[in-house]
């Protein structure tokens, strides 16, 4: 008997396209961005709001739906990243469950920081195997990086987004208002990722850092600056996500900070926000460049100035050369065998490594150590990086 080979090949293309809005003061009546697509008199809207924004901005959220007409069942969800859990994944899918919309015109909006909209994208990623959702970050990390791409996700088994899933939102509404409310702490954790992409790809956003940073964080970004700095940092992050929208090339810059940051995380996941791990590897990662020749000290010297100068203090107790190796090896078999690890290239510049030993983390961990320093305010100088002797030859 002949064995049956027939092949059918099914060959489909989705495109994807979303826009990243600004919308300034989404609630306002006369603000209709968050209505899309349409509404009507019988229109129901799911909305998630992270507790924190409830306090501050319940009663308008409420007021808007309100006003138009929009039958919405508003669920508060707690912030923090102990709260993107299945179990909480879970509650909100019961929820959802309990409020029926229809599944292609009306949209689950998300409102809260970078663990709601991970939390909510995954939600709407999987219910009825996919309904179309709306992101309005609140946090700068949601507002710079979090919301803006597709990527969604809950931590599970002890690892940060075990599951999780590329989904885009149908649109991104940015309003700047909402970082007023927030604790100086989460606003420096999102200043972190600004300084990534400043470091690893735009000189300019560098310079632009440098010149009103520290005024944008005083004026937790609502000055004229502040809102350059941020449109720049969503250009420049967009421009890196949308050409590798489902990260099949594996070489991102994008993940300058996310190497030995992700073991710092897990294992600190009370003590240290995400930006906090990501600046500490950003740190890390840039004496790894001073050693190998591809930051000058003054290149170092500018950063550790800007992190001062940006209020930072920077607590490096959580390094221990271990867990850093153990975190680059993790992130090595993530990126499929190889390290890919980012490192800055001159300020603005990125070359992607494959060879970093745990002598050279040892290296790069003790003369961060003999600095003294943990606190760049109180020191942490190019000079001093050098008199430590990082850099050999
Ligand atoms: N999907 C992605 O591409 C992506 C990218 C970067 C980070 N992330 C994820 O984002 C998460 C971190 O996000 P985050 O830093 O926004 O944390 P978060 O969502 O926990 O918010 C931080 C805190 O701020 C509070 N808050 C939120 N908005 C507020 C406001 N306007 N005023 C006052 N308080 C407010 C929250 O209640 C919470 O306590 C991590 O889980 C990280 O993995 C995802």
């Amino acid at each position: 008997m002949t064995r049956n080979t027939q092949v059918w090949r099914v060959n489909h293309q989705r495109p994807i396209r979303y826009e990243v809005i600004n919308s300034p003061n989404v609630f306002d009546p006369h603000n209709t961005d968050l209505l899309y697509p349409a509404v009507s008199g019988s229109s129901r809207r799911f909305v998630v709001v992270d507790a924190n924004v409830e306090r501050f901005f319940g009663e308008d959220i409420r007021r808007y739906f309100h006003y138009h007409g929009v039958k919405a069942k508003i669920v508060t969800f707690p912030g923090g990243e102990e709260h993107k859990t299945i179990e909480f994944y879970k509650s909100l899918v019961r929820e959802l469950d309990a409020f029926p919309i229809h599944r292609r015109d009306e949209p689950i909006i998300a409102i809260g920081g970078g663990v709601l909209t991970d939390v909510v994208g995954f939600v709407a990623s999987t219910y009825r195997r996919s309904v179309p959702h709306i992101k309005v970050p609140t946090t700068l990390m949601g507002y710079v990086d979090a919301s803006i791409g597709i990527k969604t996700g809950i931590n599970f088994n002890g690892r940060k987004n075990r599951l999780g899933s590329f989904e885009p939102p149908l649109r991104v509404l940015l309003d700047k208002t909402f970082l007023k409310t927030l604790p100086r702490r989460h606003l420096l954790n999102g200043v972190a990722e600004i300084i990534k992409l400043a470091v690893i790809k735009d000189a300019r956003l560098f310079d632009l850092l440098e010149a009103h940073g520290a005024e944008s964080v005083e004026a937790y970004f609502q000055n004229e600056s502040g809102g350059v700095i941020l449109d720049r940092a969503i250009t420049g992050m967009l421009e890196e996500l949308e050409p590798n929208l489902f990260e099949d090339d594996l070489a991102r810059k994008v993940d300058f900070g996310h190497t030995f940051s992700y073991g710092l995380e897990t294992r600190n996941e009370t003590d240290l926000l995400h930006g906090e791990a990501v600046l500490l590897d950003i740190v890390f990662s840039s004496l790894l460049a001073r050693t190998r020749g591809l930051l000058t000290r003054a290149d170092l010297e500018r950063l550790f100035r800007l992190i001062a100068a940006l209020g930072i203090t920077l607590d490096i107790s959580s390094l221990e050369p271990l867990t850093l190796w153990q975190s680059l090896e993790e992130r090595t078999y993530h990126r499929n065998g190889f390290q890919r690890v980012p490192l800055p290239h001159g300020i603005g510049g990125c070359t992607f490594v494959n060879d970093i030993t745990l002598t050279e983390i040892q290296t790069a961990h003790r003369a961060l150590a003999q600095m003294t320093m943990l606190n760049p305010s109180a020191g942490l100088t190019a000079e001093k990086v050098e008199s430590a002797e990082l850099v050999a030859g």
